[in-house]
């Protein structure tokens, strides 16, 4: 008898540790460099409002909120991640499928992913859904498929040493950049990008070099009248 696949956000014993991925010196680079880069691409999109997809235990959500100032909500599909989340944060957090929003169109400035897009099975939808959500833009940060962290998480999958990558999918830049256009086309007007976490040693660690182990784009999307 085949078993039944459990997603780790799913897993109680995993949920609870989640955070602990954002601390100690690797974490907390981590951490610093994701947010400087998500940063950097959000500033030019001017928001006032974020909803991050995929919040978690509202690492970034919070984040977005006190630091960025913005008004933000925060939407996951495990019960799990947002009760752990509750600890961490008192704001709006929401539970629901990435792929069919609770929200009116055009409810937030921007809609933000942050290595969640990775787990959802129905990509395109799941664009399209933030692209109706969204008034200015999509912001994505992905744990990018051409890098030597991914070439590691693979590797530890295939052998059973992970429970986190068993339902991700890893894209590359031409790979979401070819996924958003076909879920966005004509909507999109720009596409910004940078990547970071490049391996120690390496000169740079933020740079437009489509190999650093966190990926994060802008989406730049043509607004849509109302009515
Ligand atoms: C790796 S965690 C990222 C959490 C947070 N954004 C962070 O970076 O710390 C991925 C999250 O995506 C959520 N998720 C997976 N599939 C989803 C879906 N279809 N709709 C909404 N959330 C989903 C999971 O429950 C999990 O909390």
């Amino acid at each position: 008898m085949s078993r039944v696949y459990v997603p780790w956000y799913q897993r109680k014993e995993i949920v609870e540790t989640y955070e602990s991925w954002y601390q100690g010196p690797e974490g907390e680079r981590m951490d610093r460099l994701e947010k400087a880069t998500l940063r950097a691409l959000l500033e030019p999109m001017q928001p006032k409002s974020l909803l991050e997809v995929g919040s978690g235990t509202a690492h970034f959500t919070r984040w977005f909120a006190s630091e960025l100032g913005l008004k933000t909500v925060g939407v996951d599909l495990s019960s799990l991640m947002l009760t752990e989340a509750r600890k961490y944060w008192d704001g709006p957090l929401v539970q629901a499928d990435a792929a069919a929003l609770p929200f009116r169109d055009r409810s937030f400035d921007v809609v933000a992913f942050i290595t969640s897009f990775e787990y959802m099975p129905d990509p395109v939808r799941v664009l399209r859904e933030a692209g109706r959500v969204a008034r200015t833009g999509i912001l994505l940060g992905l744990m990018n498929r051409w890098s030597a962290a991914t070439v590691r998480r693979r590797v530890q999958e295939l052998f059973g040493k992970t429970p986190f990558f068993g339902n991700a999918h890893f894209y590359s830049l031409p790979e979401i950049k070819k996924l958003l256009q076909r879920a966005l086309g004509d909507r999109i007007t720009e596409i910004r990008w940078q990547s970071t976490l490049f391996p120690k040693g390496f000169p740079w660690q933020t740079a437009r070099l489509p190999f650093g182990n966190f990926l994060a784009l802008a989406v730049h999307l043509r607004e849509v009248p109302h009515g």
